[in-house]
Parts: structure tokens; sequence; C-alpha cells
């Protein structure tokens, strides 16, 4: 089969090589036991597979490795018992793997793609999507009728961020750095868009009446502070990424202060043993889905061969919604 692997920790632009490789074993890099073949037609590409370019993720399989974590298309095999079966289009967790013409996830991560969306929209509908509700509703406590800042609410996490908030009852405010990605914003269905430059903590505080009851934050850096300083009483700060590069410090005597709290969401590692934990955020997302809320923005497209390319694009900020490898026609 056709497959992209790391080859060497040097970056997007040298690392990734396009091979000819046997196919996988039926069983997922990600648990033990058989999973789920999948021919894979759209592969998603994430911040992670970057920071696997460079040797800098904390999933660090020996070189050379086909990277990729998750993929749409149609299962070739299941195993007995799964939820799925033999020509079901379907959008799987593969963990690793997900740059090839073929993939293998566990059970438990692999869902039916629902015929409103596209095998590329299929590709984005796991990483991103599962992360946001973990980060919501099970860290956050949101609840109906909240509003929820999304910082790098044009892309991948934020796009999806704006929906499930949406989803379960929330108002949001999007904080996107350029027009482009306030047009983004708005088609993922932002209530509201504000400009990173624009004075936006001030801005959001007018919008919102005084505060808001979430922040969601993939970015971190120097943003911290002040999104702190934009929460209303009982608010929440979720921590979910640091794409602006640096790890913010919190100074605790803010949160006494404010009666406000910041809350850790790490999806994978949390998820991972839970299997049925999985099953019912993949049900969550399904009922999104259906009800029309949930639309996965897909972005820039690549053909395999161009992975790299793929992974600079996100590298140098210029990446939105979700970004996908087209593997197969169609
Ligand atoms: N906690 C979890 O479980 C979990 C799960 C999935 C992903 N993540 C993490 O979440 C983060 C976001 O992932 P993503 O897929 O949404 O990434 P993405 O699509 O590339 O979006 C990230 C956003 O960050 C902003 N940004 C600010 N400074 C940036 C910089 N120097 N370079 C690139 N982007 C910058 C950009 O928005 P503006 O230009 O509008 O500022 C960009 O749209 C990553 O750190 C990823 O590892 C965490």
């Amino acid at each position: 089969m056709r497959a992209v692997q790391i080859v060497e920790e040097s970056g997007p632009e040298r690392a990734l090589a396009l091979v000819d490789l046997p196919e996988p074993e039926p069983s997922p890099a990600l648990s033990p036991g058989p999973g789920v073949v999948v021919d894979v037609h759209a592969a998603g590409v994430s911040f992670p597979e970057l920071l696997q370019t460079r040797g800098q993720y904390q999933l660090k399989p020996p070189l050379p490795f086909v990277p990729g974590s998750e993929v749409a298309g149609v299962v070739r095999s299941a195993p007995d018992g799964a939820a799925v079966s033999a020509g079901d289009r379907v959008a799987a967790f593969c963990g690793l793997g997900g740059f090839a013409e073929t993939a293998v996830a566990p059970e438990f991560f692999t869902f039916p793609l629902a015929p409103a969306l596209d095998f590329a929209q299929g590709a984005g509908l796991i990483l991103n999507y599962h992360t946001a509700y973990f980060a919501l509703a099970l860290r956050g406590r949101m609840k109906r009728g909240e509003t929820v800042l999304v910082h790098g609410a044009a892309g991948g996490v934020g796009s999806a961020a704006l929906q499930v908030a949406r989803g379960l009852g929330g108002r949001t405010i999007a904080v996107v750095s350029s027009e482009g990605k306030r047009r983004v914003a708005e088609r993922a269905g932002a209530d509201d868009v504000v400009l990173l430059d624009e004075g936006w903590k001030d801005e959001v505080k007018e919008r919102s009446g005084g505060g808001v009851d979430i922040v969601l934050d993939p970015v971190g850096g120097d943003r911290f502070t002040d999104s702190l300083r934009s929460l209303r009483e009982e608010g929440r700060l979720i921590v979910v990424g640091f794409t602006g590069g640096s790890i913010p410090e919190v100074r605790v005597n803010r949160l006494l202060l404010g009666n406000t709290e910041v809350v850790g969401a790490g999806w994978g590692a949390y998820v991972m043993g839970k299997p049925d934990l999985n099953r019912e955020v993949g049900a969550a997302i399904g009922h999104m889905v259906d009800d029309g809320v949930i639309r996965p923005i897909v972005g820039d497209r690549f053909p395999l061969e161009r992975a790299g390319d793929a992974l600079q694009a996100i590298d140098e900020r210029r990446a939105t919604g979700k970004v996908v490898l087209d593997v197969r026609p169609g």
C-alpha cells in the first residue's frame, strides 16, 4: 500500500517520505486485540503530527513510522461484536498509521459516518470534536445558556468547539487573528467574532455583558492572563493546548479574587482506557451531527504525497478548519 512515513525528525519540509509498505496487521496500534481495518479515503492532519516531525510529541514511536491519528473510509473487516461491519462508511481514530491506504483502529474508536458528511469531514470528526465535547461538557461542566469564548476559533479544535458549544445550548464568542479567519469562524457558527488585535478582552467583556462563563484555550501564550480577566464569577478557563508556543503561568491570587478556575483537558490520555466513555461521547457527537449542529469545516486538502505541505500550512499558522489528505478518490 502507499503510505507516508516520518523518516527523520527534521521538521515538516524534510521529515516525510512516500513509501510502499505491506498492509498493516489487523490489530490497532492503540489497544491489544483485533481492530477494525479501514480502506482510507481521507486522513486528518493535526498539530501532533507536526510536533512528531520534530520529535516533540509525547507519543514517540521508533523511526520510521506512519503518522496519522484519524481517518475516514470504508470498513474492510471488523471483529465480532463491533458496532460496524464490512462495507460501512466510518470515521476512525487510529492514533498512528492514518497517512496510508489502509489503517487499523480499535472498535471503540470507530463510528458510523452519517450520510450528511463526506469522507473529508469524517476525517475531522474525532480528534477535534471529541476533544471539544470532553473539554466543554465533561471537564468544563458546561450548562445550557452559558457563554463560551473560543481562542484559535478558526482552527481545528476551535471550530469544533464553536459547534459543540452550540450543541450544548451555549452562546459562543470566537477570537481569531485575521479577517479571513473571522469568515471561517462565522461559517463554523460563531455567534460573535472578535479580532485579536482589536483589544479583544474589552470587546469580549462588553459583548458578553460583563464576562464569559467558559474560555476554551488551545493557544496559551501571552493571552492567558487576559483570558482569566474575561471570566465572570465561577467561570472556568479550560486549557487545551499551546499553539502560541509558550506555556502560561497562573498567579493563583487571580483565581481567589475572581472565584474562577483553571481546568486541564487532556483528551487522549484520559479516554484511551475507557471504551464506554468513547462510545458515549461518539453518541453525543452523532446526535449533534444528526441535528445539523456539527458540520466539520474542511480547510486545505492535499493528496497523500503532499503531507509535508499540509503540515507546513499548520506550522505557518495558515491552516483553517481541518487540514485533510485525500488518500483515495471519492
Ligand atoms: N488537550 C487535548 O486533548 C488536545 C486534543 C487535540 C488537540 N490539542 C492541541 O490543541 C492545539 C490546537 O490544535 P488545532 O488542531 O486546533 O490546531 P490549528 O488548527 O493549527 O489551530 C490552532 C490555532 O492556534 C492559533 N495560533 C496562535 N499562535 C499560533 C502559532 N504560533 N502557530 C500556529 N497557530 C497559532 C491560530 O489561531 P489564530 O491565528 O486565530 O490565533 C490557529 O488557528 C494544539 O496544541 C493541539 O496539540 C489538544
